[in-house]
């Protein structure tokens, strides 16, 4: 078993693959101003070194790192999927060794690439349990972020009117990621099970049918009747 960070010693090392992209560039950038150390990772670690210089030239920063998505991956104890679920086999493939042991967030949903105000759920269930079955039952799989769109994520210095709902099978797991999820200015709760992990994701769609319906961009969920913090 890897010696990953817990919640009483949290200076975790975040990986973001597919940070180069719109949603894991987003949350790169919310980690990173909120002091996190984060590593970009890209098909091609050329890519993921020009994206990282990039980011730390946008929101005057120098922490973020990029190199190819295998390296962050086994660097970091937590790994962040930011990257199409069209796309998202092989790079799993890629991975799955480095994995084992550590907390991987999915970000992604399954949307009907004909019409994405539709959900599509695979066989499996939600993409995040299909993540799960994949990397098998050492590596510690959670859903977050589905239902947050980079634009609100880029509004680093604000605190996002839109909660994040993080659902998997390991309950230490739910709660590093909700605590990571709070230091950056956003209220997260604890879903439950990896099963519950449909409902989220099917919640981008849902809203992405809100969108369009009303004509407004990134719209989002609260959950009410519970205390925050
Ligand atoms: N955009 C949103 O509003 C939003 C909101 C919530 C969640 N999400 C989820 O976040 C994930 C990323 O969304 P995004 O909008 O950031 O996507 P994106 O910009 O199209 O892609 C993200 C990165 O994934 C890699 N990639 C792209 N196509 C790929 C393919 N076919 N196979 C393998 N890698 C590929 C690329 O990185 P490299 O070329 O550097 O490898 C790309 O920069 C998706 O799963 C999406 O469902 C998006």
């Amino acid at each position: 078993m890897p010696n990953y960070p817990t919640t009483e010693s949290p200076n975790h090392l975040i990986a973001i693959i597919g940070g180069t992209g719109k949603e894991g560039s987003a949350i790169a950038a919310r980690f990173a101003k909120a002091g996190l150390r984060v590593i970009i990772g890209s098909r091609d670690a050329t890519k993921g070194e020009n994206a990282a210089r990039e980011l730390n030239a946008r929101w005057n920063v120098t922490t973020i790192e990029g190199t190819s998505n295998r390296d962050a991956a086994a660097r970091a104890d937590i790994v962040l999927l930011a990257v199409p679920y069209a796309g998202m086999r092989p790079i799993l493939e890629d991975l799955r060794d480095v994995v084992q042991g550590k907390i991987v967030i999915n970000v992604a949903s399954s949307l009907d690439p004909e019409r994405k105000s539709r959900a599509k759920p695979p066989a499996a269930g939600s993409v995040t349990a299909e993540v799960q079955q994949f990397l098998g039952e050492s590596a510690r799989v959670v859903c977050a972020f589905q239902n947050i769109a980079p634009e609100k994520l880029e509004a680093v210095d604000e605190k996002i009117d839109t909660d994040v709902i993080v659902c998997g099978d390991d309950k230490d797991a739910r709660a590093t990621v909700i605590e990571l999820i709070r230091r950056i200015g956003i209220e997260a709760f604890d879903g439950g099970a990896l099963v519950n992990a449909v409902a989220v994701e099917a919640m981008t769609a849902i809203l992405i049918a809100i969108n369009i319906k009303y004509k407004v961009r990134g719209a989002g969920i609260r959950i009410t009747g519970v205390p925050r913090g």
